[in-house]
């Protein structure tokens, strides 16, 4: 890693934030030229907003509810990170679809992982899609996120073989290892300014 300035990350959560966690423990480590400037969930009883305190990271809850529309939610959610000065967004596990506000905030910084092999098994539960269609190989993406679900272009993805004898919940798990891989590695080879997009292709230099 060079001496590059950190990019601010701004990263949304909903649940247990073990993605979260890699991207933290990366940035600590100084495998990354980046760094959590806030974490955000609508969920407050998220676990992830637990683990970005321990961290001393900024963590705020934003709950839908409280919020006449989806642009207003997303409004309050755009203030948060340009107060915390986030260059990036970054989905990990947010559990909600992205709307205009917060994609013409951010055009072309905003990304997400997703447990599958895209295009195939966009979409909840990915992981038990793929296993229950009885796929040899599944694994995980990274991509930009647009208007429509799991569809962005992309920028990585691991292939994770299925075994003979597993099972929804251990192909889960080993997915998950590697997500926790491609993450952090999506978002250095952004810092460092080597990713571009051209239509639906993602061009690494
Ligand atoms: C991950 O499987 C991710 O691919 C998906 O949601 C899950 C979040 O897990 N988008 P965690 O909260 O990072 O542990």
């Amino acid at each position: 890693m060079s001496a590059r300035k950190k990019i601010a990350l701004g990263v949304l959560v909903s649940g247990s934030g073990t993605n979260l966690q890699a991207i933290i423990d990366a940035s600590e480590s100084g495998k990354i030229d980046a760094r959590v400037a806030v974490v955000i969930s609508d969920v407050p009883s998220a676990r992830a907003l637990e683990r970005a305190r321990k961290h001393d990271t900024a963590a705020v809850a934003i709950e839908r509810k409280d919020f006449d529309s989806k642009k207003s939610f997303e409004e309050r959610i755009v203030t948060t990170l340009k107060e915390h000065g986030c260059e990036l967004v970054c989905l990990a596990g947010f559990m909600r679809i992205i709307g205009e506000t917060l994609l013409g905030s951010y055009p072309d910084r905003i990304i997400n992982i997703h447990p599958a092999l895209l295009p195939s098994f966009p979409g909840l539960d990915a992981q038990k899609q793929a296993f229950d269609y009885g796929v040899k190989v599944s694994g995980a993406t990274v991509h930009f996120v647009d208007d429509k679900t799991d569809h962005g272009p992309i920028i990585c993805q691991k292939a994770v073989e299925v075994k003979e004898d597993d099972t929804a919940e251990a192909l889960k798990e080993r997915i998950l290892e590697q997500e926790h891989r491609i993450y952090p590695a999506a978002i250095q080879l952004i810092a460092e300014g080597r990713v571009s997009i051209e239509g639906r292709r993602v061009i690494i230099k």
